[in-house]
């Protein structure tokens, strides 16, 4: 594969990086994943835009602008033009010797790559998922590249044989180790508010939007663990995952494995009219 690392195209084989980068002694980084459809990227700006707002977080300067004019050469490099594709970025501090504070006047390290992807089956059904305890940080709003909590998740649920967890802080489910939930009860369809505890995800806002659009009412609020046999359907969403309607969560079973809740049917139908 191709990689853009630092204003330079090059193989993955000569994209190296030093060992005092703080990507990797710190986790010290913010990423972004997008996806390329035959139509375009899909949200590009949305993406760029939540990638330049958490660097500015996190207090990394370096303008989004320059990785997004390598895109074009990067996807020419990979000869992945107009191909469905995944292009990954991130933006670490740089490169300084280990101590906690931020080091002043480096510049960050730039890193973009892009693979072939095909979109899931658009209509993904029979998803299951278990509870995990939700112990990652109180900044989950920060799409960091430091993904432990979310990968020891992601692990249980596939040790357990399911395709996500969903993960539960003060009994309260946040969302999946990297996707957001949603669930739906008498028509209405409910996620968690965009605050601290959720990354904010572009699938996530698409929907806010869609709702709005088709006239479903929509209300942010947590929903808790006792909760759950009381709601009707409910599903998984994140840019690689699309919505995922989830057939059973925990030991609640919301619908038969190749059944669909009729409202996730309807966004998942909605979502997929806007990428023709
Ligand atoms: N995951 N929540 C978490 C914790 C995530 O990691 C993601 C995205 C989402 C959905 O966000 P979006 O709709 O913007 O993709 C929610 C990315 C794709 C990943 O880590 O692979």
């Amino acid at each position: 594969a191709k990689v853009y690392l630092n204003g330079e195209i090059v193989t993955s084989e000569n994209a190296t990086i030093s060992v005092f980068d703080r990507g990797f002694l710190f986790g010290d980084g913010i990423y972004e994943v997008m996806v390329q459809l035959e139509n375009g990227i899909f949200y590009k700006k949305a993406h760029l835009d939540r990638l330049q707002e958490n660097l500015v977080k996190i207090g990394i300067e370096y303008q989004v602008s320059e990785l997004e004019k390598e895109i074009e050469p990067l996807l020419i490099a990979s000869e992945l033009v107009d191909q469905p594709c995944l292009i990954y970025m991130q933006v670490t501090r740089g490169v300084a010797p280990r101590k906690h504070s931020y080091p002043k006047g480096i510049p960050a390290t730039a890193m973009m790559y892009a693979l072939p992807f095909q979109l899931p089956y658009i209509n993904q059904k029979n998803m299951h998922a278990i509870l995990q305890t939700d112990f990652r940080w109180h900044r989950c709003d920060i799409k960091s590249i430091s993904l432990l909590g979310n990968i020891m998740s992601n692990e249980a649920a596939m040790l357990a044989g399911t395709g996500e967890a969903a993960l539960v802080r003060d009994g309260i489910i946040t969302e999946g180790s990297h996707t957001n939930i949603f669930f739906v009860k008498d028509d209405t369809v409910i996620t968690h508010p965009a605050n601290e505890h959720i990354l904010d995800g572009i699938t996530r806002k698409i929907l806010v939007k869609l709702c709005q659009e088709l006239n479903i009412p929509l209300v942010e609020r947590g929903i808790s663990v006792e909760e759950i046999p009381t709601m009707e359907e409910a599903f998984f969403t994140g840019t690689s995952t699309q919505i995922a309607s989830i057939a059973q969560l925990d030991n609640h079973t919301f619908h038969a494995p190749d059944d669909f809740g009729p409202i996730t049917r309807k966004l998942q139908d909605a979502l997929a009219s806007l990428k023709e």
